[in-house]
């Protein structure tokens, strides 16, 4: 069907006026008066609506066309419009009704909130709210493939099924082509029997791939899928979520902290100068002040503190958490919070974890109680960036791997990125969603992705 896109018609109006156009999209609003009609028009091109003005004296308008999600093909003259909120409107020759949108239809004004159209994943799409938010989510996308293929980053696919834990936090969904039978005397034996005559997953990480291509190409890149199961019901996380993990050849703690930095900065300002309407947007009804948070990111320093300090910071606030905070504890989200939010008011890389709450590869400490780890933390949300520098050193691995009871079967082949030619690397892991809901204003990770998997949850 020959038609105009309405971002091409909005953006460059002067191309289009005075001109004969046909444009197809569905009925967002429609006004009525005596003599002329009005329908604002959107093909989900743009956030934008293209006003269409309708002569009822000359034209005839299908029934359906007045309907509030109906699909309609415009063939009209574009002209100027005196109306100050847009550059160009178009003057209805005929009206084709493509499909009758129902008085039923749910996405009507009045009961629009989240909540509710969480309940639609089909049909919440064509709301202005999701409009903006995935186009911001395509072009964030498209920013971080340009910041590392800009900067010579190999893009490198990591398998979905995998063997092993990279997280070691239990979380893996399993794979399987066969039911549990009691004739399995074992767990092993069962896993045999199984597809890949193994127990099988699916990845919560590319990392440990991502290690071998890094000491191949030295600068690589995933971004791709990842799956977990959490048992957990909160905002900020889904079962299926999309990371993009980085890993550096030769690159120390410092050295990924400040492509981390950089690598966020880029990503933001990119969304500032290319979703302006879309960020506008969601400021106007999301968060107020948005815009100026994100800028502030691309213009202010990150702050880095210290493991140790941040307890520090924690117990000094007088605050009654609900996890009490000691030396040692993971950092909850009211204590992340409490750090973004209130104590510095900006994104935080809180450095050197303990080790025991850490995962196996990262580099262990010369004090030998903590890692060289950092989580950059921002308000709002919390973490939204795990990184670390690798173990280099296949002693100190192989120790971490045994005091954590993994299956040291699982991991040769990664010990074997020690043993020949190992090189010092790090990389980090950020969560697509998590800095979705940062830069969009949306306070619930479901609203980030088209169709969100989480607890009970398979829309
Ligand atoms: O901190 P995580 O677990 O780190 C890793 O997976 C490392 N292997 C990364 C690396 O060094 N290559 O996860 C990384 C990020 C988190 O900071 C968070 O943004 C996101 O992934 N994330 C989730 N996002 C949504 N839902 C969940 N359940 C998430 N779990 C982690
Ligand atoms: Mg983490």
């Amino acid at each position: 069907m020959k038609h105009t896109d309405i971002k091409d018609v909005l953006s460059s109006p002067e191309q289009f006026f005075g001109r004969q156009i046909t444009v197809c999209g569905w009925v967002k609003s429609f006004r009525d008066s005596k003599n002329m009609a009005f329908i604002a028009l959107n093909d989900g091109t743009t956030l934008p609506h293209l006003q269409i003005v309708i002569d009822k004296s000359q034209i005839a308008l299908p029934e359906g066309a007045t309907r509030v999600g109906s699909s309609v093909k415009i063939v009209g003259a574009a002209v100027k419009s005196f109306n100050a909120n847009q550059a160009i409107e178009v003057n209805a020759q005929t009206i084709t009704l493509l499909g009758d949108c129902p008085l039923d239809y749910p996405i009507q004004k009045a009961k629009t909130s989240l909540d509710f159209l969480r309940t639609l994943p089909h049909l919440r799409v064509r709301t202005n709210t999701f409009n903006a938010v995935f186009r911001v989510r395509s072009k964030l996308s498209f920013a971080i493939h340009r910041y590392f293929q800009e900067r010579g980053y190999l893009y490198v696919h990591t398998p979905i099924i995998t063997g092993s834990d990279c997280e070691g936090a239990g979380k893996i969904f399993k794979v399987t082509t066969i039911g549990f039978d009691p004739k399995y005397k074992t767990q092993e034996e069962y896993d045999a029997d199984d597809f890949f005559g193994q127990s099988a997953g699916l990845t919560v990480s590319g990392q440990l791939e991502g290690e071998v291509m890094a000491t191949a190409f030295g600068k690589i890149y995933t971004f791709g899928p990842t799956f977990r199961a959490e048992n957990s019901n909160t905002t900020r996380h889904a079962a299926e979520f999309w990371q993009i993990e980085p890993e550096v050849a030769f690159a120390e703690i410092d050295d990924i902290i400040e492509i981390a930095t950089e690598f966020i900065k880029y990503i933001i300002k990119a969304l500032l100068d290319e979703c302006p309407e879309e960020l506008a947007f969601l400021e106007k009804f999301y968060e107020k002040g948005l815009r100026e948070k994100l800028q502030k990111v691309v213009d202010d320093e990150f702050v880095r503190v210290d493991y140790t300090d941040a307890i520090e910071i924690l117990k000094k606030s007088g605050r009654q958490f609900v996890y009490p905070v000691e030396w040692g504890c993971d950092l909850q989200t009211e204590h992340e919070r409490y750090l973004t939010d209130e104590h510095f008011k900006k994104p935080v890389f809180v450095v050197n974890y303990p080790k025991a709450i850490k995962s196996f590869y990262m580099k262990q400490n010369p004090d030998g109680k903590t890692v060289a780890a950092t989580d950059l933390l921002v308000p709002g949300v919390g973490e939204i960036i795990g990184c670390s520098e690798r173990e280099a050193d296949t002693g100190k691995l192989l120790q971490a791997i045994k005091e954590r009871g993994m299956k040291m079967s699982d991991y040769e082949n990664y010990l074997d990125l020690r043993k020949f030619g190992t090189v010092p690397h790090s990389g980090f892991g950020l969560g697509l969603e998590r800095i979705l809901m940062y830069a969009t204003g949306m306070g619930n990770i479901r609203d980030t992705i088209a169709f969100p998997r989480a607890k009970d949850e398979l829309r």
